[in-house]
């Protein structure tokens, strides 16, 4: 059956500190093949290393609103998604989505697309671009295996995720959307897609052989919210 995926990919995926080619090249491989399955895909960019560079520059120059510094961070979004839609030349949709709740009819293979506005994150918009194509999963990858009970880098006795409720996930990641703070998933991101009754897989994006697994839906590596 010919599938329409809906992944979020992490910023730090795509440029940690500089842009991760080897990286791309092999998700671009991956994504080709899928395709030459009859599947389509519409994939949403994080900002990563640039949106936090511009950021911390902007905050330094004075600019102490919280909605303009987002609008910078959307900003490097928008141009990681020009860098990911460019790459898969004419198999992609030749306009990046910015408002996730229109909804284009594109003929491509793949749609692009980068943040919409301030006070979320890219998760959120996947959790949109979701609901309004009809698909029942997102798949959220970044640069962890698992959803934690607590953070493990400071938690010895914080438990890996496999599977949870959604009521379960927002107790973890809280109710309010706070730019500074590294939570797996956006908590309002989190809250739709409770009431879009969407499950969110997250999973490490660095790992491909994982995510041809969750694409091929066999036994992975990742926490399942729904
Ligand atoms: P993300 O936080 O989605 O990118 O957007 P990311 O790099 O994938 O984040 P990590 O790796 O999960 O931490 C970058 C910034 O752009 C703004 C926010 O400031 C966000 O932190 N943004 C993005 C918005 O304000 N609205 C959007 O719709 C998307």
């Amino acid at each position: 059956m010919k599938k329409l995926f809906v992944i979020s990919l992490g910023g730090s995926l795509i440029n940690p500190g500089e842009i991760d080619v080897p990286f791309l090249k092999n998700l671009r491989a991956l994504i080709l093949a899928q395709i030459k399955k009859g599947n389509k895909f519409i994939l949403i960019t994080g900002g990563g290393s640039p949106a936090r560079i511009y950021i911390r520059a902007l905050s330094a120059l004075g600019e102490s609103s919280a909605a303009n510094l987002d609008w910078m961070g959307i900003y490097a979004t928008r141009f990681n998604a020009q860098l990911v839609r460019l790459m898969f030349g004419k198999l992609a949709h030749p306009v990046i989505i910015e408002d996730p709740n229109k909804r284009v009819n594109f003929k491509e293979k793949i749609l692009v697309a980068g943040g919409w506005m301030p006070g979320r994150s890219t998760d959120d918009d996947a959790v949109r671009l979701a609901k309004i194509y009809g698909a029942k999963t997102v798949i959220n990858l970044s640069n962890i295996d698992y959803v934690y009970t607590k953070d493990p880098r400071k938690f010895k006795d914080a438990k890996m995720i496999k599977e949870i409720s959604w009521k379960n996930f927002r107790k973890i990641v809280g109710n309010k959307w706070d730019p500074g703070k590294n939570l797996p998933f956006d908590p309002t991101a989190a809250k739709l897609a409770e009431k879009n009754k969407l499950t969110v897989i997250i999973a490490n994006g660095k790992n491909l052989f994982n995510l041809k697994s969750i694409l091929s839906e066999k036994k992975f590596k990742g926490t399942v919210v729904s």
